[in-house]
């Protein structure tokens, strides 16, 4: 039998050590951490993942306010935003949800964000400083997936770690994070030969790539740990599903995580925790 590692109970656990050490921050410094988020257009999934940030937040103590722009908004306009929060001595944390609308250049907006206020961990300074093992504010979701396999103590060090899917949001920095902690790793991608070779390799493999139930039991060694990042529908069903075929994959694996219920709220916990930092940081002078 696998064991499920939760991500809801996790991050359930984690906001309420938040939500006591903000009480106490907040008789310190007497004003509670502030999250201003970005949120251009209507994208549905984009309008789901800002209600579920704007939640989560508010149980924590983490005050959130959401800038709502229709999708033909001007660069300008989201520039002078991003320069107002920048300065805004109460803001902690800035977040951008993306994608943006394809007129804007995302790249141009995430560089404008103060890197201490980047909660996101997007912002090339930061990016630099967890590929330089500078101090810095580490992306959400990797954070989340290495704090999920340290809650079961699954050893990585020494390990094989598989990472299928390179983007910069999750597939590089998890794999720079797994490398920190010594495991050996390889990251595949669309055009990897024999891919199925590869991650059979894995102790730990992360599925990241965005595609529906891609990863398949014959691709999973017996015993291994699997992480499932993504979030797709699933054609037939229309259910929210990961890109790992769980009720297969999961006969054969040791742990291995469920999409919803998994990665997920640890991302939203993680962005928590990274606001909070910047909150303590930004009093700290740091
Ligand atoms: N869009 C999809 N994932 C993310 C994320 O982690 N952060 C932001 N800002 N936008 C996203």
């Amino acid at each position: 039998m696998t064991n499920i590692i939760s991500g809801t109970k996790l991050a359930s656990k984690r906001k309420e050590v938040l939500k006591e050490a903000i009480i106490k921050a907040n008789q310190k410094y007497h004003r509670s951490p502030k999250l201003a988020v970005i949120l251009v257009g209507n994208d549905v999934g984009s309008l789901s993942y800002v209600k579920g940030k704007e939640k989560a937040a508010l149980e924590v103590g983490i005050t959130i306010e959401t800038f709502h722009y229709e999708d033909n908004i001007t660069e300008e306009i989201l520039e002078n935003k991003i320069k107002e929060l920048n300065l805004d001595d109460n803001v902690d944390g800035i977040l951008v949800q993306l994608p943006l609308p394809k007129h804007i250049a995302q790249d141009r907006i995430i560089d404008l964000i103060l890197p201490s206020k980047d909660v996101d961990g997007f912002h090339p300074y930061n990016v630099a400083s967890l590929y330089l093992k500078h101090e810095g504010i580490l992306p959400c979701t990797p954070k989340g997936v290495i704090a999920m396999l340290d809650s079961e103590n699954i050893t990585i060090e020494g390990k094989r770690a598989v990472v299928v899917g390179r983007s910069n949001i999750v597939g590089m920095p998890l794999a720079k994070m797994l490398l920190d902690r010594n495991a050996t790793v390889t990251i595949c991608h669309s055009r990897t030969k024999n891919l199925k070779d590869i991650t059979k390799e894995a102790d730990i493999l992360i599925a990241c790539l965005g595609k529906a139930k891609f990863i398949t039991s014959d691709m999973v060694k017996d015993g291994a740990t699997v992480i499932d990042v993504g979030v797709n529908r699933d054609k037939i069903t229309n259910k929210l599903c990961g890109d790992v075929d769980f009720d297969n994959v999961s006969l054969k694996t040791s742990y291995i995580t469920k999409v919803p219920g998994g990665v997920g709220p640890m991302t939203i916990c993680c962005l928590l925790e990274n606001t909070y930092i910047a909150y303590l940081n930004h009093f700290n002078n740091k």
